[in-house]
């Protein structure tokens, strides 16, 4: 889009030499004798950038000034002023003016400015489309997940959110612990302050500490400069702590002194530093079992679980998978320009895996099938081989409350006829019925024949 410049002078001379002057910066020119005229052709239109006088009959600049921060909030503004108005001009940009410009106007220096504002306005306008962004991946509609306990724990996270309550996020790994700390963020007043994610396991002690409270110069050997750390930067914000289960005794002490204070001083300085800092931690380990064993403080485990948000392993949740599969699906269709679709049996065999990497594992593996897969339609001989012959979906009977006495007899059908290699005798044997019977419910249950060997085969 053509950038617009409204030229506003209420001498003819000077609007046209500014015009002029302008003509190399590929933009619109509009141009407006006097306050009034000005504003008329900024409700017409939307302006980039207003380049006005400061003074002139009826609405001076700084009165057009004000109208166009209230009116036109997006629309940048640059004074002209004469000798003699240069504190007015200091005024204007205490008013929100971009900037001023001494007359007569030097023609590089004008088009300097022009162009450093044009340049600040892409800035900005790339920060909002970033933000947008943003609010885009981290709302709680990019966590997928119908099942009950996904449910339950929207139902948390939506309660926790508004809140600064601190939450401990435990779930193994790969379950979606820093997408939910990024909905609780993102879903609250802190979410136009930054989110600052902290792996506290990939660093030592002190470079750990550091990292968190920054240090002053020449606290320690490589100190060459004071730095700022990471809880000052999330001030008004949130702090992550990542794999909090793997910090040290004594980095626990620390910690807690500044949850409980919100206040700490720098590697080697002595100023306390006052923040204001929601904490969200997470671990993959269990917390509590942790606190039992002595490996992690008692007084910090309370802290830091004022809520406590449990991810269930994704083989916890099947029902959830065909959701996930069909979401990274329609992901990677988009971003590879594709069309691929999943034959029920592939999807079948997704859902009966184990996922040991739970929602990354599976996300990757999405990944790497949509691009391989050259065909219209996902088969299972698409898949790789640890899904297409899980060795945990044999053994593994999946029971659980909510079952039906049908579904809970199909399962165990399933189950016993994977672990016996599919010998329906054997199995026959084993579960304690007739062959017939168990042919008539593999019929049933529609498990006959599903590339397994045939007896003794
Ligand atoms: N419920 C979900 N819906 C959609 N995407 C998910 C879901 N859970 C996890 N993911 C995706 O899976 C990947 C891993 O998630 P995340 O990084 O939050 O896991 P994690 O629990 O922090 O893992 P780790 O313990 O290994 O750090 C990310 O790409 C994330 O977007
Ligand atoms: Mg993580």
């Amino acid at each position: 889009m053509t950038r617009k410049i409204l030229i506003v002078d209420d001498e003819k001379n000077t609007r046209e030499g500014l015009r002029w002057a302008l003509e190399s910066q590929a933009a619109d020119i509009l141009l407006a004798a006097d306050g009034e005229q000005a504003l008329l052709a900024l409700g017409e239109q939307p302006v980039d950038l207003v380049l006005s006088d400061l003074r002139m009959p009826r609405m001076d600049g700084m009165e057009l000034l004000q109208h166009v921060r209230e009116e036109h909030p997006a629309t940048e503004f640059v004074m002209l002023t004469g000798h003699g108005t240069v504190e007015t001009a200091v005024e204007a940009m205490k008013v929100g003016a971009f900037d001023y410009l001494m007359k007569p106007v030097n023609l590089e220096e004008l088009n300097l400015l022009v162009r450093r504002v044009f340049e600040a306005r892409e800035l900005k306008q790339e920060n909002e489309r970033l933000r947008a962004e943003v609010n885009e991946r981290y709302g709680f509609e990019n966590i997928i997940g119908n099942s009950a306990a996904m449910q339950r724990l929207f139902q948390v996270v939506r309660q926790v959110a508004p809140t600064k309550a601190s939450v401990l996020v435990q779930g193994e790994t790969g379950t979606g612990k820093e997408l939910v700390a990024r909905a609780i963020h993102y879903n609250s007043p802190r979410r136009k302050r930054p989110f600052v994610a902290v792996n506290c396991g990939a660093l030592s002690q002190s470079l750990l500490e550091s990292e968190l409270f920054g240090h002053e110069k020449g606290s320690f050997t490589g100190a060459h400069a004071q730095r700022a750390g990471r809880f000052e930067t999330a001030d008004k914000g949130t702090i992550f702590l990542d794999e909090i289960g793997e910090t040290s005794p004594e980095f626990q002490v620390k910690l807690l002194r500044i949850l409980q204070e919100q206040e700490f001083e720098r590697v080697g300085g002595i100023r306390p530093i006052k923040v204001d800092v929601r904490v969200v931690a997470a671990t993959n380990r269990d917390l509590k079992k942790e606190v039992d064993a002595g490996r992690f403080r008692e007084d910090l485990y309370y802290r830091l679980n004022v809520v406590k948000i449990d991810l269930p392993p994704l083989r916890d949740r099947q029902d959830d998978i065909p959701l996930l599969v069909h979401h990274f699906l329609q992901q990677f269709n988009r971003e590879h320009g594709r069309t691929l679709t999943i034959a029920p049996k592939a999807l079948q065999l997704l859902q009966n895996y184990s996922w040991p990497g739970n929602v990354r594992q599976l996300r990757t593996m999405m990944e790497s099938i949509s691009i391989l897969t050259t065909g219209k339609e996902i088969q299972p001989r698409h898949l790789p081989n640890e899904v297409a012959t899980d060795p945990d979906t044999g053994q593994h009977l999946r029971l659980k409350v909510g079952m039906t006495m049908r579904d809970a007899e199909r399962e165990l059908i399933r189950a016993t006829l994977a672990e016996l290699g599919g010998n329906k005798a054997r199995a026959a044997r084993v579960l304690g019925v007739g062959r017939k019977t168990l042919y008539r419910k593999l019929e049933e249950y529609q498990l006959a024949g599903e590339d397994k060997p045939e007896d003794g085969a």
